[in-house]
């Protein structure tokens, strides 16, 4: 059905040429007979070689440049191991996992960062000199990172005309998956864009099920780039709906009365950017004037008490709210279509990692939302379906209370302009493997979720009453 070698077969070859160049880096200690003291500079000339030659996709993913660097987890247990390691990694500049600042370390709470190579003793001698005990999640993430995408030679290569559903794919994959999904699939998929990126891509949105139905359901995935089962979720669901259309008598009363709007790739410039040059990237790639660091969290730039609590307004950090509301053409061109589209949307929903949550309005404050108990209900059925699966939980509630408190959210930003039901999944884990989810997690993880989707849109086709008079939910 689908035919997408390009960026396999570009892996394909390249994990060939690792074979290639270290018998290269072999034949040439060999032939040229050099002694262990010209080894170093002998293999380091081949290196070169091989990067920059034969492997013009880079012998080691990425560079090598996560070769070392480890993910560790801290647990402060008193206010003052909460002070000294906010200052500890403030002024080391890790790269947070897991809260996504400094600022939201909290007693008790796990921090899960990733520390470069070169900032690993020294951490680790501030750690214990305060007697901050903590554990080492990933050793070497070099090696994790080639562990998750590294099976690309071996993957299920036989079955060519099969879109495997169960790896990563990259966006230009993606790309021409949605194409053949629009083309092979006329009567339940469409597809349009609805803006372009800050780098000139265009922003795919499938939509799916009959035709303009009174009520709609809007997924995106892929917002934060680094949180790769976000667009793996997004095209499962999509092949989940479409091969199972007509078979299960739940999907195809949802596909029959409701229109899905399905976004793979919402950061489509930082999901190129992850796959091409670091994988950790979560913002969106923007550059402001005057400023070196580039990008704006895609999660914190929408006009709902926009850059305050739970935001940064510095353009290095990876909340960074951004210059003004919307300035990023991404969330700009998705809440236009929104907005456009409101009366008919009844949930929005966004897909994040890693976390096992189920979080829904408000992030940025601490407060009740108005339809509480329908909101509460949805979610509450949903992790049920979700829990059927493999018995995985998750924790649900309001994302300020369950997760943190964050400004500018889309959630709070969907809510606050009339749909009812504003959810945002944080999948699979809670930060053993954390954004490098194993390609053998992708059918598990998709599956559950595929579930609690299907309870929250479920629950749109049956009645649920909420206070009518409050509305709008501000
Ligand atoms: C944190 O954990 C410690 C040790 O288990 C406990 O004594 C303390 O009360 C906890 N603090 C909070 C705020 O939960
Ligand atoms: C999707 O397919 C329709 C025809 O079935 C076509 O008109 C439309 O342009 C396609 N969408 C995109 C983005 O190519
Ligand atoms: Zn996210």
């Amino acid at each position: 059905m689908i035919h997408l070698r390009s960026g396999s077969a570009r892996l394909t070859s390249c994990t060939m040429d690792v074979v290639s160049c270290s018998s290269l880096m072999f034949w040439s200690r060999r032939i040229l007979g050099y002694r262990c003291a010209f080894h170093v500079p002998a293999l380091l000339a081949s290196v070169m070689i091989c990067s920059s030659l034969l492997c013009p996709a880079g012998a080691f993913l990425y560079n090598n440049r996560y070769a070392g660097d480890r993910v560790l987890r801290i647990t402060p247990s008193n206010e003052q191991e909460v002070r000294a390691l906010k200052g500890i990694l403030g002024l080391m500049k890790v790269d947070f996992w897991q809260p996504n600042s400094a600022s939201l370390i909290h007693q008790n709470r796990s921090v899960d960062v990733h520390v470069k190579h070169h900032d690993i003793r020294g951490i680790h001698k501030r750690l214990t000199d305060q007697k901050i005990s903590y554990q080492v999640l990933i050793s070497n993430l070099q090696k994790e990172i080639e562990k998750q995408t590294g099976h690309r030679s071996s993957r299920k290569r036989r079955a060519e005309s099969q879109y495997d559903y169960e790896v990563y794919h990259s966006l230009e994959e993606i790309q021409s998956w949605m194409f053949e999904m629009n083309r092979t699939q006329p009567d339940l998929v469409g597809l349009f864009s609805v803006g372009k990126s800050y780098e000139g891509r265009p922003l795919y949105v499938l939509q799916l099920g009959k035709r303009n139905q009174k009520k709609a359901v809007w997924i995106d995935c892929g917002v934060h780039a680094r949180e790769w089962i976000g667009p793996a979720f997004c095209q499962w669901f999509v092949k989940e709906a479409i091969s199972s259309y007509q078979y299960d008598s739940a999907m195809t009363r949802l596909l029959n009365q409701l229109s899905f709007y399905i976004m793979p790739v919402f950061n489509v410039d930082g999901y190129h950017y992850s796959w091409n040059t670091d994988r950790f990237w979560r913002k969106t790639r923007s550059k402001i004037r005057k400023f070196h660091c580039r990008g704006v969290d895609a999660n914190r730039n929408w006009k709902v008490k926009w850059c305050d609590e739970g935001a940064s307004s510095h353009p290095c950090d990876d909340t960074y709210c951004g210059p003004f509301p919307e300035s990023e053409p991404e969330v700009k061109a998705v809440a236009k279509f929104l907005r456009k589209n409101k009366k008919r949307i009844k949930a929005y929903i966004s897909i994040h990692a890693y976390a096992q949550m189920l979080l829904y309005p408000y992030s940025y404050k601490y407060a009740m939302i108005p339809n509480f108990n329908c909101v509460e209900s949805a979610a509450s059925s949903a992790v049920k379906a979700l829990y059927s699966a493999y018995g995985v939980r998750y924790r649900y509630g309001p994302a300020s209370t369950t997760l943190y408190v964050s400004s500018g959210s889309s959630i709070d930003w969907a809510y606050k302009n009339g749909i009812p039901y504003a959810f945002a999944f944080e999948l699979r884990d809670t930060g053993y493997f954390g954004f490098l989810l194993p390609e053998s997690l992708i059918k598990p993880t998709c599956t559950e979720t595929t579930r609690a989707v299907k309870a929250i849109a479920s629950g749109l086709l049956k009645k649920c009453n909420p206070d009518k008079d409050r509305f709008p939910y501000i």
